[in-house]
């Protein structure tokens, strides 16, 4: 049975990556879920498969070599699927250390825990082995020219110390992969949306807001671009690299749906009111006047947008949903799942909330 170790499956797109990979393949695969549940991992998000004979929940730091080489000893790995990481910008510039540890030391050991359990005498690697790193486009940097895109021969050019951390988990992987030959591919994909996502990120941080009648916080003039990616498209995408990416290579993914923040909070706030019953309480709460345009984020990328020229060529992904629906879809899953927000903005979310925006 081929065995997959997840690292970070605790999180946002991890416990989505772990859920499609159970749709998509059923009882043929197994699941190993590495995380050391920080405030970002949520056993909540697994709650369904939690009993599955296939599926395992480790509880280990990824920066902790002794317990990562121990999974590696009892269990015959074929796949490792890199997620673990500190992933939020805001924090990265409040406290980066933890970034280099978790990102670039912690990606290190995975690597090299995976090399030793992997590599023959001979220095090669059997066939069917391989380490899926997830990575960003924000090792790319901004861009300017507006007819411009990130392609994987992109540059890097990382500003923040979350994506210098990340460049640099890239560049390890790229090392082991030049000096090495280990089987490993690189993905770098645009900002995901979706079910289970933290909500000190921009999309369910403002439909969190809005339902509470509390102030929607834009950084700077709103006007700053993302790509955003449907993170059961982002799933897909990783699969199909598993399978068929060529080994050595990079993947961009992203969804072709460039959006100014502003425009995606004036987006939300529409499918909020249509989705509310009339007699909903919080409709009268939402409202544009909860917009507030606060402090700019120290160094903050003007504009990503991903050219998925690469893996739509050679490996035919392309995303299925486009915003209208993923929005929709997503804001109807936050109203049905109302008990996860209370469960996962109590503790420290509340602490942080309160630093990062003064309140
Ligand atoms: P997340 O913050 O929601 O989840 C991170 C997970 O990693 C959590 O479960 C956390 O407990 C775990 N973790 C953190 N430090 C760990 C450690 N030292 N040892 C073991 N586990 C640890 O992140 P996410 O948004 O799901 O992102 C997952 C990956 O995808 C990250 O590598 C991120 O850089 C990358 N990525 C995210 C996005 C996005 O839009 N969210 C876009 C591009 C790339
Ligand atoms: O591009 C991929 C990246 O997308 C991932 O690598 C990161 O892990 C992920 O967190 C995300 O980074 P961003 O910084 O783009 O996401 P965030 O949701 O924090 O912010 C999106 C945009 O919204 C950004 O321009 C900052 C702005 N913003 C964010 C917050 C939290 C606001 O205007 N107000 C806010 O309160």
């Amino acid at each position: 049975m081929k065995t997959y170790l997840v690292t970070g499956g605790a999180g946002f797109i991890g416990s989505n990556f772990i859920h499609y990979m159970f749709k998509k393949h059923g009882d043929s695969i197994r699941i190993i879920n590495l995380d050391a549940l920080t405030y970002a991992g949520n056993l909540g998000n697994l709650e369904d498969i939690a009993g599955k004979e296939n599926y395992t929940f480790v509880k280990a730091d990824i920066r902790d070599g002794k317990a990562v080489r121990k999974i590696f000893a009892e269990n015959e790995i074929d796949v490792v699927v890199h997620f673990a990481a500190e992933s939020h910008v805001d924090r990265s510039i409040r406290t980066p250390e933890v970034f280099v540890e978790t990102n670039v030391l912690g990606t290190c050991i995975m690597l090299n825990a995976a090399k030793e359990a992997w590599e023959k005498e001979d220095g090669s690697f059997p066939e069917g082995k391989k380490f899926l790193h997830v990575s960003t486009d924000e090792v790319y940097g901004s861009l300017s020219d507006p007819n411009d895109y990130f392609y994987e021969t992109t540059p890097y050019s990382p500003h923040s110390p979350y994506s210098a951390s990340k460049a640099s988990s890239d560049l390890l992987v790229k090392a082991y992969v030049d000096t090495y030959h280990f089987p490993a591919n690189i993905t770098n994909c645009s900002n995901n949306y979706g079910p289970y996502q933290f909500p000190e990120k921009l999309i369910p941080l403002i439909i969190n807001n809005a339902l509470h009648g509390k102030k929607l916080p834009v950084y700077g003039d709103g006007k700053n671009v993302r790509d955003w990616l449907f993170v059961e498209d982002h799933c897909k995408g990783i699969d199909m690299v598993i399978e068929n990416g060529k080994l050595g290579e990079t993947y961009n993914i992203g969804g072709h749906n460039e959006k100014q923040n502003i425009e995606i909070i004036g987006i939300i706030l529409d499918t909020l009111q249509d989705l509310l019953p009339e007699d909903d309480e919080r409709r009268k709460n939402i409202s544009r006047d909860l917009i507030t345009f606060v402090e700019d984020r120290k160094g903050h990328d003007r504009r990503y947008a991903i050219a998925p020229d690469k893996i739509k060529a050679d490996l035919g992904w392309e995303p299925d949903t486009m915003f209208a629906e993923g929005i929709r879809k997503t804001i109807e899953w936050y109203l049905e799942n109302e008990a996860w927000m209370d469960q996962v903005t109590s503790g420290d979310y509340q602490s942080y909330y309160s630093r990062m925006y003064n309140v």
